[in-house]
Order: structure tokens, then C-alpha cells, then sequence
């Protein structure tokens, strides 16, 4: 069940430590990161990422772009497809190389990073790698990948505060480990949980009823749903988050979703649109937050190709590869294309 796949990862600093951490991290070489940085920095601290404990160093980076694994530490593996790193320009590198740092948003400390290893950003090959094209073709995460710095920095978290966006949706927005009481109050004996990036459509709904049926008749008393839209950087023309989360939650209301089995909450990743690479992404996280079922269907994470008239992944990729992905521990329920009703 999903209590006992749940592992906790948290890298806020413990609140006895707080005092004496907030003035440390007053002390060190400081390294400004912007929006997209915090929200990977989010994603870092709260565990989605686990076994991840801070931002990739080199080794880390090049075994996920090469295996889409990282090691764990009994010497197993574990999911982890896309790079998570932390850009920086070469004048930044000379300040910080080696060095116990503060990353700072917005004139914030939000957390130190230990002994900085910064190393180059191999950006065509990484995009070659993690989108299957490069350059510049319009594709808006490799733009961003592109305006950064020529390096990146790894290295280990301690995150000073829970980070809060203050946009009216941070109560949305629950760790693993608080999802896991949502869960326990609704009485679930399973979870399955769902991404999306746009407001739920009829073919979305039927994926979920169907789920629902599918572990009800597998024996499941009390299936939960966790409805996870991604809640961090998305390109210009897709639906912005807070008219999904009202979107989602009348849907709770009208009872498309019975609000009794669903935990509507919000999944901090940034959005990358790099397709059945980035799907296991999506998967992984989940899992991380204790769900034992994972749907996916058509074109995950995928999008219009930015030059040609057709688009970017084949349409049966996604779950395709997310069928075969190494060190998942969740279990896929695939579908195909969901006709709208
Ligand atoms: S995504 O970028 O988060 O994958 P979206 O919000 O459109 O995009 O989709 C969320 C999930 O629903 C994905 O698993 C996707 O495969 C699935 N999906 C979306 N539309 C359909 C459809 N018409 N038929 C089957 N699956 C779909």
C-alpha cells in the first residue's frame, strides 16, 4: 500500500537549527538563482526528487542523461531521467568554486548549498539528450537552458524555509509527507495519482473514473486520487495555474471527481516538455509522495514541434517508455487515446 512505498526525504533545516543556520548562510559567498531555480529548489527540499539530496553534481547529471538513473545508496537505482541542476556564468564560478554557499531569490536567503562543484553545462548535448533536438528552434525550455550561464553547480541542500509564492495557492501546495495525512484522513487503502498541465478535459475524467474501476476491482476498498496538477514554470500559451486550481475544484464540486476520494494538490516541478524522457520524471515524483498507480495516456509532457507541422513525440512513446523505465517503484496504468464525450 502507499504508506509502505512512501519514503521521506525533507531538507528544511530542523527548527532548532534554524538560528544558527540563518546566520551561517549571512556569512557565505552569495549566488543569486531565479523563479525557475526556486522551484527546483523546491522540488529538491521537499523530496520529490529523492533519493536526491541537492542539486546535481556532474556525476549525478551525466547518469541521469545517460541511464535516466541515479545511484542509490545501497548500490541500487533509482528513476531519475531529466536533469536537475542549477545554472551559473563563468564569473559566478570563480566566486563560488568549492565553497559553502547561499542561494538567494529575490534578495531572500533561501538555503545554503555545500562545497560547490560547478562544472560545464554541455548544453547541446544535454538538450540533444533530454528533448531529442537542440538549439535554437523555439522550444521554451531549451531557450531557457540556452539564456543561462555555461555551468552549473551541484551540491547539497539544507533549505532554510518551507518556500511559499504567496499567490493564494501555497495551501495547495503539500510536501510528501503532509499528502500522506491527506491520504490517511480520506481512509485510502491505495493512491493513484494524476499529472496534468491543463484544466481537466472529459478524456482527463475518463482516465480517472477508469483507474478508479480498475483498482475497485482489483479489491480496493477506498482508491484515493491524487489530482497533482504541475504547478511550476509552464510555457507562455498554456492555461496559467490559478485558473486551473479553479477549474480543478469545480470539477470537485459538480462531483466529476468525487471530492471524497481526491486530494487536489500542487506538484512544484517546473515543466520542461521534453516528453517520454520527462514523463518518468513526472512518474518518479509521485511515487515519491507514496502512490502506488500511475496513469498516463497519450503524448505526456509532449508538444507541438517548434518548426515542423507535426508534434515533437510520437503520441505512443510516452507510455511506451514509462512501461520500461529502471528503478520506478509504482506501478503503470496505461491508456490509449481518450475520445472526448
Ligand atoms: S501533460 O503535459 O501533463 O502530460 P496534459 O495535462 O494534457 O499534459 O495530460 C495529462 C495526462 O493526460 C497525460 O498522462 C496525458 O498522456 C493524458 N492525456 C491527455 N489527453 C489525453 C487524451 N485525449 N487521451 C488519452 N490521454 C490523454
Amino acid at each position: 500500500p502507499y504508506t509502505t512505498l512512501f519514503r521521506s526525504v525533507d531538507l528544511h533545516v530542523a527548527a532548532a537549527d534554524l538560528a544558527a543556520k540563518t546566520k551561517e548562510a549571512a556569512g557565505l559567498t552569495k549566488l543569486n538563482i531565479d523563479k525557475m531555480s526556486t522551484q527546483w529548489l523546491q522540488v529538491i527540499a521537499e523530496g520529490w526528487a529523492a533519493p536526491l539530496t541537492g542539486f546535481m553534481t556532474e556525476l549525478q547529471m551525466m547518469s541521469a542523461l545517460h541511464f535516466n538513473t541515479i545511484k542509490t545508496e545501497d548500490g541500487g537505482v533509482s528513476n531519475m531521467s531529466v536533469p536537475i541542476v542549477l545554472p551559473c556564468d563563468a564569473a559566478e564560478r570563480e566566486a563560488i568554486q568549492g565553497k559553502d554557499i547561499t542561494l538567494v531569490y529575490e534578495g531572500k536567503d533561501m538555503a545554503i548549498l555545500r562545497a560547490a562543484e560547478v562544472f560545464d553545462a554541455i548544453k547541446e548535448e544535454r538538450c540533444a539528450r533530454q528533448f531529442g533536438i537542440t538549439g535554437d528552434t523555439g522550444h521554451p525550455y531549451i531557450e531557457k537552458v540556452y539564456a543561462y550561464g555555461d555551468f552549473l553547480v551541484g551540491g547539497e541542500i539544507e533549505c532554510l524555509n518551507r518556500i511559499r509564492w504567496n499567490d493564494g495557492l501555497d495551501e495547495f501546495r503539500k510536501t510528501p509527507s503532509e499528502l500522506q495525512e491527506e491520504f490517511k484522513k480520506l481512509g485510502a487503502d491505495t493512491v493513484y495519482a494524476f499529472q496534468l498541465r491543463n484544466p481537466v478535459h472529459n478524456g482527463h475524467a475518463l482516465l480517472m473514473q477508469d483507474c478508479y474501476e480498475t483498482l475497485v476491482a482489483k479489491g480496493f476498498k477506498k482508491p484515493v486520487l491524487l489530482l497533482h496538477p504541475l504547478g511550476g514554470y509552464t510555457k507562455e500559451d498554456d492555461v496559467p495555474l490559478d485558473v486551473r486550481i479553479q477549474q480543478h475544484k469545480a470539477v470537485l464540486a459538480e462531483k466529476v471527481l468525487d471530492p471524497d476520494r481526491t486530494v487536489l494538490a500542487i506538484w512544484p516541478s517546473p515543466m520542461m516538455y521534453a516528453g517520454p524522457t520527462e514523463v518518468q520524471w513526472h512518474c518518479k515524483g509521485r511515487a515519491n509522495a507514496g502512490a502506488d498507480y500511475y496513469i498516463v495516456g497519450r503524448d505526456p509532457a509532449g508538444m507541438a514541434h517548434p518548426t515542423e507541422d507535426k508534434d515533437l513525440y510520437l503520441h505512443h512513446h510516452g507510455k511506451q517508455v514509462l512501461q520500461m523505465a529502471p528503478g520506478l517503484d509504482i506501478n503503470i496504468i496505461p491508456f490509449r487515446v481518450a475520445a472526448y464525450r
